[in-house]
């Protein structure tokens, strides 16, 4: 469990160790849309700094696309499944995903991971489930990503 505890911590703030990185075009990834009833975020792309990620380096993903109205404010659910084992989901308020409220009807890019993935990360199957609701909860967007190391 422990190691568990030391991935979800990891990923949750923000470590400063990746000093050095190039900055490379963002690249299109694959990903599977989780909205289970209506997004208010119409997504246009998922893109990542680097794909596949790579341990001890900075993994940023964005999503963009147009929103259908505006929003005040929002929450959003990150949790992340190593295994098929849930990590304790990270919740928070959408100014943590980049987002400057109240976010208007147009383009919208949001920044759903910026961590830098620990150089004890395990080896296995991982998958992020970001979730973003705005605040009558409607969902905003539901969008899951997935690796293996
Ligand atoms: C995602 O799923 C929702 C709900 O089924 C759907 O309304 C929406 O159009 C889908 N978005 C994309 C980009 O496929
Ligand atoms: C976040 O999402 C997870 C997985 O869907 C769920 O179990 C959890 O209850 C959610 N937490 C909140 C605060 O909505
Ligand atoms: C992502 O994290 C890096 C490293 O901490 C930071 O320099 C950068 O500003 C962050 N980017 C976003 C969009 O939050």
């Amino acid at each position: 469990m422990s190691f568990l505890t030391i991935l979800v911590f990891a990923l949750t703030f923000t470590i400063t160790t990746a000093q050095n990185i190039q900055k490379v075009s963002d690249v299109p990834i694959s990903w599977v849309n989780c909205t289970t009833w209506t997004d208010q975020l119409s997504i246009e792309k998922v893109e990542a700094n680097l794909w596949p990620p790579k341990r001890n380096q900075l993994l940023t993903v964005t999503v963009s696309g147009q929103t259908k109205e505006s929003f005040i404010y929002g929450d959003y659910n990150k949790t992340i499944v190593y295994r098929g084992y849930s990590l304790p989901s990270i919740t928070g308020p959408l100014n943590d995903l980049g987002i400057t409220l109240p976010a208007y009807r147009g383009p919208l890019k949001v920044t759903i991971f910026n961590s830098t993935i620990p150089e004890v990360a395990p080896a296995g199957a991982y998958d992020v489930y970001v979730k973003a609701y705005e605040q009558d909860h409607a969902e905003i967007f539901c969008v899951k990503i997935s690796w293996e190391f």
